[in-house]
Parts: structure tokens; C-alpha cells; sequence
């Protein structure tokens, strides 16, 4: 919809959430809860989106940092009506849509149907067991809404009533231009109440709408720390759910945490408690175990991730069984039918395919080729206290057990190093390279006996 103007208020102090952190930068789904009201605001298509901060110095605000937002500093938070003040010298489309920082979980259908209402003011609303804390809305007999009324000056039978605003509303610019300056501070918090448009625009005999909101959870509003975790389980069961109905098999729903977008082909199997972030994109028939945590990774064909395995910034070639307990870090990729598992670590790393390291390693800046046997304990020594350097493991070589590869060094293929080698130079293709002290036996050595 053209012609449009969203403001998002954001500058609230959310004393509630008992933090130093402005509440709309809390996370929820894994990114700030303001990004997803900014992400609802361009659905929209709006001319321009004011986002309304209050702490002055907002240094978290390059997180959501972007040229389609407008940033207006509301120096003093006196209220929610006063917060939407600071906008009036740059609203000018048609229509300004209102949106709070706090009220993440928005559908954009939810906002369709309000901006389709007709009415010089339209006010999202909807129906709650527990109305506790949110703004009721007074209807007179016929039904017609006549006003809002706080919490915190609501009267014992105000409270009673159910149907609450959910802070959203929809209205006419060129009215509420006119209106916002006649809203007064004489209530019990003395703050300036957006709230209050309705009563100011029902006196004006202006039509104020109600819309009901699709659901009651899209939107609760963010106050505390217990709503946040509310809310965090809400949208965790909404993308469980999105997973389910496209075929995923998801060992507990409820205990799944998506923190980004997860992509999934056909067949993908997901085992309780693993978390997700950023954009991770599993092939056909993919398996992950159970207590995984897998970020901005692509994930092969037909692999199994084995039980407590952390992935970051990986590329895993199809067929691979990784796990349990590896950890690949950023810049791992991965051929076809890679092994790694138990206590592997790996990081800017390659490995070919069909090449196995199993148990107890460390792969750090090295290029493993295919068919190599890295035995357990190997390391690559790949730091020599101020820079990094390369280990490079050609095809088909086999390191014995607990080898260190001092780098840079290159192994050649089809070559052997034995078990217990300190490899400081190149080895040769096709060849056994030994780099240990001899064993021997001591001819004349006793066993201590202890002294009584
Ligand atoms: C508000 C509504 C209430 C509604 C509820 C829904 C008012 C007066 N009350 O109450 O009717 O049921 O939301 O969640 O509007 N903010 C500013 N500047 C300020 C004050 C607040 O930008 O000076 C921002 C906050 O950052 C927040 C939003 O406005 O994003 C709402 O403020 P909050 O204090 O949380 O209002 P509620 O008490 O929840
Ligand atoms: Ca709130």
C-alpha cells in the first residue's frame, strides 16, 4: 500500500525487563524484537518508516541500521502520545499506521485488515483471559467504542472487561495531526497517552473502528522478562509448526529452537533440543542429532549430524557422518562421505572426500585431500604465537595416532607419518616419514621403592 507512513515507538525506558539494554533490542527468535515490527512495517510498502528512540546514546542501534528508517530522538519519554508528537513536522502520506516496538509478533494479514478499515480511526484490539496491565476498550450500549481506559486508571468494573488494545491503530494523518496535540497528562502515570486519540476523536463525532487481531498471541506486548520468554516459545511453535506441515520430522516440537531461517528439503530428520541460527540449509535426508547446534551452515545430502555436535560457518558435503561431539568452526568444508568424529575440532579447513578423522584432533588453516586417515590425536600446530600457518595433507596419506604437524608443512600423497611424529618439514609422496626419538631400554634402571 502506497501512501503510507508507519511510526514504530521504541523509546519506552522498559523498566520492566530489569536490564541495561533498551527493550526493543532484547532478542526474540534470535534477532532484536524492534527488527521483526520493522520487518511487519515493510510488508507494507510504507513511504517511510520513523522508528522513535528514547536512550540517548542507543548503541545498539547499528544492529538494525538501515536507509529506509528514519530515526527520531524522543528525548523525554512522556508517553506514548508524546512519542508519536515528535513525528508530526514529517508525516505526510495519506495514512500513518502506528506500530510499538514491543508487539513483535504481528501477522502481516492481521495489519491488511486494518489498513482496509474505512475509518478515520482504526484501533487493533482483541480479546483476553487475563487482561491484566493492557488498556481496555470502552464500548457504549449499541457498541460503538467511546474510549480507552489504562490499566492504572481503569475502575473495578472497567477491569473486568476483556477487550483490550493492543496499542496498534490505523487513522487518518490529517486528523491525527489535529488530535495528538489536545491529549493531556491528567491521569494516575501523568504520561501523555496515545490511547486517549479515541475519546479526543468519538467527541469530534468521528467514527473510531475496532479491528480483532487474528490471534491473542500476535499481539502481546513485551513488558518483562517472563512475557519475553512467553513469546519466545509462541514463535518457536510457529516455526516448528511451519516445518511439520512441510514434512519435517521433528523428534519434540517443543523442544526445538530456530533462531534464523532453516531451510529443509524432503526427509529431514530433527532429534529434540537442537538450536538453529542464523541460515542453515539441510539437503534431502539429512539427520540431526540430538542436542546439535548448527549456524549459518549447508548441510549435504543423506549426512548425519550425530548427537552434541556445534556447526559454524560450514559447507558438509553429501553422505558425511559428523559426530558425536565435533565441533566445526568457521570456513569448515567438507567433501563427499567425511568422517569426523568424537572431540574433533576443525576450523578454515578442507577436507576431500572419503577422508576420516575420527577421534581427538585438531585441523586448523589446513587442506586435507581425499582418502586420507587422520588418526586420533593428531594436531596441526598451526600457530607459532603471532601468525597462522598451513598444513597441507595430500590424497590418500594416513597419519598415525597423536602426530603433531608443525606448520607450514606439507605431507605428501599416498605417504605414511608414523604414530607419535613431530612432522617440522615436507614429507614424500609414497613414503614413511618417522619423527620421534628412538625407543630404548634402560639396562640398569630400578624401580624406586618408597622409603619407610
Ligand atoms: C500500551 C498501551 C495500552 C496497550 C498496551 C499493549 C498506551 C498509553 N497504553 O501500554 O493501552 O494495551 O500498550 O501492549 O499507549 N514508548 C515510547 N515513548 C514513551 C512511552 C512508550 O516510545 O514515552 C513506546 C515503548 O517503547 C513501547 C510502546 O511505546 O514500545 C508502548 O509503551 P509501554 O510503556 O510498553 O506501554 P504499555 O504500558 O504496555
Ligand atoms: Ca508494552
Amino acid at each position: 500500500m502506497s501512501n503510507l507512513d508507519v511510526v514504530i515507538l521504541a523509546a519506552g525506558k522498559g523498566t520492566r525487563m530489569q536490564s541495561k539494554l533498551p527493550k526493543v533490542m532484547h532478542h526474540l527468535g534470535g534477532k532484536p524484537l524492534i527488527s521483526h515490527v520493522i520487518e511487519r512495517a515493510r510488508d507494507l510498502n510504507p513511504n517511510a518508516i520513523y522508528v522513535i528512540y528514547g536512550d540517548k546514546d542507543f548503541s545498539s542501534r547499528h544492529q538494525i541500521d538501515s536507509p529506509d528508517l528514519d530515526f527520531i530522538e524522543q528525548t523525554k519519554q512522556l508517553g506514548t502520545a508524546h512519542a508519536v508528537i515528535q513525528t508530526i513536522p514529517k508525516l505526510s502520506s495519506r495514512h500513518t499506521l502506528i506500530l510499538y516496538g514491543d508487539v513483535p509478533l504481528l501477522k502481516k494479514d492481521t495489519l491488511l485488515r486494518l489498513l482496509d478499515s474505512n475509518s478515520p480511526l482504526s484501533v487493533l484490539s482483541t480479546e483476553l483471559h487475563s487482561p491484566k496491565g493492557y488498556g481496555r476498550l470502552i464500548r457504549n450500549q449499541s457498541g460503538q467504542i467511546r474510549k480507552i481506559v489504562e490499566e492504572a486508571d481503569a475502575s473495578e468494573e472497567e477491569k473486568l472487561i476483556s477487550e483490550v488494545n493492543t496499542g496498534i491503530i490505523f487513522a487518518q494523518t490529517k486528523l491525527l495531526k489535529t488530535w495528538l496535540p489536545k491529549i493531556e497528562n491528567n491521569n494516575a502515570q501523568r504520561e501523555y497517552y496515545l490511547t486517549d486519540l479515541v475519546a479526543i476523536a468519538v467527541a469530534e463525532n468521528q467514527n473510531v473502528q475496532g479491528v480483532l487481531a487474528g490471534s491473542h498471541t500476535e499481539v502481546m506486548g513485551i513488558n518483562t522478562k517472563a512475557q519475553l520468554a512467553q513469546a519466545e516459545r509462541v514463535l518457536q511453535a510457529e516455526r516448528a509448526n511451519e516445518l511439520l506441515v512441510q514434512g519435517v520430522t521433528i523428534a519434540d516440537p517443543t523442544r526445538i529452537d530456530i533462531r534464523g531461517n532453516l531451510n529443509c528439503a524432503d526427509d529431514v530428520f530433527i532429534d529434540i533440543n537442537c538450536i538453529f541460527e542464523g541460515t542453515v540449509n539441510l539437503s534431502t535426508g539429512v539427520s540431526i542429532g540430538a542436542h546439535s547446534i548448527i549456524c549459518d551452515s549447508d548441510v549435504g545430502e543423506g549426512t548425519q549430524i550425530l548427537p552434541y555436535t556445534q556447526i559454524d560457518n560450514a559447507k558438509i558435503g553429501r553422505n558425511c557422518r559428523i559426530g558425536p561431539y565435533s565441533r566445526l568452526r568457521t570456513g569448515t568444508s567438507l567433501g563427499e562421505n567425511v568422517k569426523i568424529g568424537n572431540f574433533v575440532e576443525t576450523k578454515k579447513t578442507t577436507l576431500g572426500s572419503r577422508t576420516s578423522a575420527n577421534h581427538l584432533s585438531y585441523l586448523g588453516d589446513s587442506e586435507v585431500g581425499e582418502d586420507v586417515n587422520i588418526g586420533a590425536g593428531t594436531i596441526t600446530c598451526n600457530y607459532d604465537g603471532k601468525d597462522k600457518h598451513k598444513t597441507i595433507i595430500e590424497d590418500k596419506s594416513f597419519i598415525g595416532s597423536n602426530s603433531s604437524l608443525v606448520a607450514p608443512v606439507r605431507v605428501g600423497s599416498n605417504s605414511v607419518v608414523g604414530a607419535g611424529s613431530t612432522i617440522t618439514k615436507n614429507t614424500e609422496a609414497d613414503k614413511l616419514t618417522v619423527g620421534r626419538s628412538k625407543q630404548i631400554t634402560v639396562a640398569k634402571w630400578k624401580r624406586p621403592i618408597k622409603k619407610t
